[in-house]
């Protein structure tokens, strides 16, 4: 029974073989946070939750002076009558009073998971999979319901929370603030990790102890963000990438979010994750209800690594869907940095030929083939073709590549117009825009009003009519700003403050009607690089360009740091030319391959510029890289050496049933007479024996405790790659 309900001591008690999640409804009112870990097996739950009379804490209940809503564990706490720390909610009610008084009312247990209406969130395709509880709590003077709700997956270490509020009276209430899930530790001896950056440099690591106070990261831009990816973990202090207790929280949105960790004086830790309050109000009229996204909780005991690869899973298989979720992805060429806008329908041929030649499945027209597209300063939102720059159009062109035997993808951008456009002089009203402000321009565009319904209504005939015009196999759906004068001409003015989510939500719907109409194109989103790598988009597109940064040693930290959350098949990496365009670094074409085939392998460089050498090896390349896709793409990925702790970089990946490996190893710069150093695989079968592709066979065993001698390596940006084969039982 894996969500089983104690009457007597009002505990709910989420469970699957390896975790559990208990809740206790303390004096038949107040949802306590009781545990979340490992599996237990309890009979005196209920008595964890010993509170002491401290001073200054208000009493909630005058006959019990140690009891306070101050200083209990809460599941979904809120501000104004008890609380001091950091609310999980807070509602305005007509009369101005933000005080409310939130009661257990009832709840209900049921199979399987149902999808949040109009949000991206985990899903079940069988009822078995996971079991759910919604706890409705009342305040009944105010007549409004919060559906706390609760999944557990029976084969995935994952919780996930949402809430609902749902207005059951005749008043008005404004929502100000309603985080996805706040949750209670005991203790504050964690370290916090976040995925922090900015544009080129996108999720990069920071762990550190948590302090007195509160820490929060967030974005206010209306995309989840280059500078703060919408996930946090608290690690145990001893947690390492294979040991120790690690807590990872992902939100499921890709607009605005925050997330805050606070400890108390008492040093209990409180961490909730939701939309950003700041800059956000909601008004909930009789009769309707307001969904929160999706949070995913994940629990693991075997350290950073344990909690990377349920992600991994979780997001691979039941937040993707579609056709391609469960297939390798095509090596692509995409013609970016190859020519930027600079490009002839003769010059892409040429490329498309030598892409062609090396073996390359899948050819990718990007940014620059509408409108008057010269530069980034016009023409977004004229979605038809530059018959001077392709005069035989798209069709053309995309026959062309298909006759070289390799399908034909495109990019777009279709929340975005330029003021420089035939639809912006048509529409100026249908961006973003606060009447009599000035409109904010950067990289000299503006953002569709997606809180419109005939502006959504727009771009789903128009890019259903673009997709249908041409055989494309794959859609780039990009994004380039973040937003500014946030208003919408579709909403009031006491409504103003919703426009931020209601955009997620129309996009959502947009992505929903176009991915669903268009099953079989592949759809990778961008935003700059990775201005919205989040689970959200990923609901929607099963792969995302990670990074507008294609140098191999940045690309290192970048890929390492995504894969903190993100399976390496969800992740876009090229190799481009070098000087690199983003860091003028020359690194060798190994090191490049190399390192963009530990994910979703594709190329950004003009092919046939190419020496014969040159070519055989990216030939070569390709050919092992078919070889190892469904290693990479559905493998087990253990991260031996962090680039954020030195020179060394080393991941692998392991099939599930730990037939086969493959191993990544980067050394970024040579070391005058360097110690002996020995690497240490993970992950394999230790009593069976495995071929390595240095021609050698060793016991898994020996693998992981003997480890290999590294050979010094007299080169900077070296990289090697080992395949293992285990021998048949
Ligand atoms: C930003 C993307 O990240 C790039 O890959 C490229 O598509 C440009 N936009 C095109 O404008």
């Amino acid at each position: 029974m894996p969500i089983e309900w104690d009457e007597e001591n009002g505990i709910f008690h989420l469970l699957n073989d390896r975790t559990s999640y208990m809740i206790r409804i303390v004096h038949g009112k107040y949802p306590a946070h009781l545990y979340w870990g490992k599996r237990v097996h309890a009979l005196q739950a209920a008595a964890i939750l010993f509170q002491k009379s401290r001073s200054f804490s208000p009493m909630t209940d005058p006959s019990n002076p140690s009891f306070s809503l101050d200083t209990l564990p809460q599941e979904y706490p809120a501000f104004g009558n008890g609380d001091f720390r950091t609310p999980a909610y807070q509602l305005r009610s007509e009369d101005g009073s933000t005080i409310t008084e939130f009661v257990y009312d009832s709840h209900e247990i049921y199979k399987g998971k149902r999808p949040l209406e109009g949000l991206p969130a985990a899903y079940t395709e069988d009822d078995a999979e996971a079991d759910s509880l919604v706890i409705t709590m009342v305040d009944s003077k105010l007549g409004i319901g919060l559906h706390l709700q609760y999944s557990i997956y029976r084969d995935h270490d994952v919780i996930t929370r949402s809430v609902s509020f749902e207005n059951l009276g005749r008043r008005k209430v404004e929502l100000h603030k309603c985080m996805s899930m706040s949750v209670d530790f005991h203790h504050s001896n964690w370290d916090l990790l976040h995925l922090h950056g900015t544009w080129a440099r996108e999720r990069h690591i920071e762990r550190q102890p948590l302090i007195t106070g509160t820490q929060s990261i967030s974005s206010a831009r209306g995309a989840s963000s280059h500078q703060h990816n919408p996930f946090v973990a608290l690690l145990a202090k001893n947690a390492t990438e294979e040991y120790g207790d690690a807590y990872g929280i992902s939100l499921v949105y890709s607009g605005n979010f925050q997330a805050a960790i606070e400890v108390d004086p008492y040093q209990s830790t409180r961490l909730s994750i939701g939309i950003n309050p700041f800059d956000f109000i909601w008004l909930l009229m009789p009769g309707e209800t307001f969904q929160t996204p999706e949070a995913l909780l994940v629990y693991s005991h075997a350290g950073l690594g344990g909690m990377s690869r349920t992600f991994h899973r979780l997001l691979r298989t039941r937040i993707c869907r579609g056709h391609y979720r469960d297939q390798t992805r095509p090596i692509l060429i995409n013609n970016w940095e190859a020519t930027k806008f600079n490009f002839t329908e003769k010059k892409l041929k040429q490329l498309a030929d030598a892409s062609a030649e090396v073996g390359i499945e899948l050819f990718v027209l990007d940014d620059g083939w509408f409108g008057q597209r010269h530069n980034d300063k016009s023409s977004l939102g004229d979605w038809y073709v530059n018959k001077k720059k392709l005069p035989s159009g798209l069709n053309g062109i995309a026959e062309y590549v298909q006759n070289k035997g390799m399908q034909f993808g495109l990019w777009v951008e279709p929340e975005m117009v330029s003021p420089d456009s035939e639809l912006y002089r048509q529409h100026p009203d249908w961006c973003l825009h606060v009447p009599g402000r000035n409109r904010t321009l950067s990289r000299s565009q503006l953002v569709l009003d997606l809180c419109r319904e005939d502006v959504r209504n727009w771009l789903v005939e128009t890019f259903t009519r673009l997709f249908e015009s041409a055989p494309i196999s794959y859609v780039k759906w990009d994004s380039n700003r973040n937003f500014t004068e946030v208003g919408t001409a579709a909403l009031p003015p006491e409504r103003q403050k919703e426009t931020a989510h209601r955009y997620m939500l129309g996009l959502y719907q947009i992505l929903e009607k176009l991915t669903s109409r268009f099953p079989r194109i592949l759809f990778e989103s961008c935003s700059g690089g990775g201005g919205r790598f989040d689970p959200g988009m990923l609901y929607y597109m099963p792969q995302t360009w990670t990074s507008d940064n294609t140098d191999a040693v940045e690309r290192l930290k970048i890929q390492y740091g995504t894969s903190i959350v993100y399976p390496a098949i969800t992740m876009g990496a090229h190799v481009s030319d070098v000087p690199n365009h983003q860091v003028g670094r020359i690194t060798p074409l190994e090191m490049r391959c190399d390192v963009a085939m530990a994910a979703n392998f594709g190329f950004e460089l003009n092919i046939d510029n190419l020496g014969a050498e040159d070519k055989k090896t990216v030939q070569q390349k390709i050919q092992f890289y078919h070889h190892i896709k469904e290693l990479v793409c559905f493998g087990e990925l253990y991260r031996l050496l962090s680039p954020f702790d030195g020179n060394d970089t080393a991941w692998m990946y392991v099939s599930e049933n730990q037939d086969q490996a493959v191993v990544f190893y980067y050394k970024t710069l040579a070391t005058p007479n360097p110690p002996l150093f020995r690497l240490y695989f993970r992950g394999l079968d230790p009593n069976r024996v495995y071929q390595m592709s240095n021609g050698y066979s060793y016991t898994g065993d020996e693998l992981m405790k003997l480890g290999i001698t590294m050979s010094s390596i007299k080169s900077d940006f070296f990289s090697k790659v080992f395949y293992l084969e285990a021998e048949p039982i």
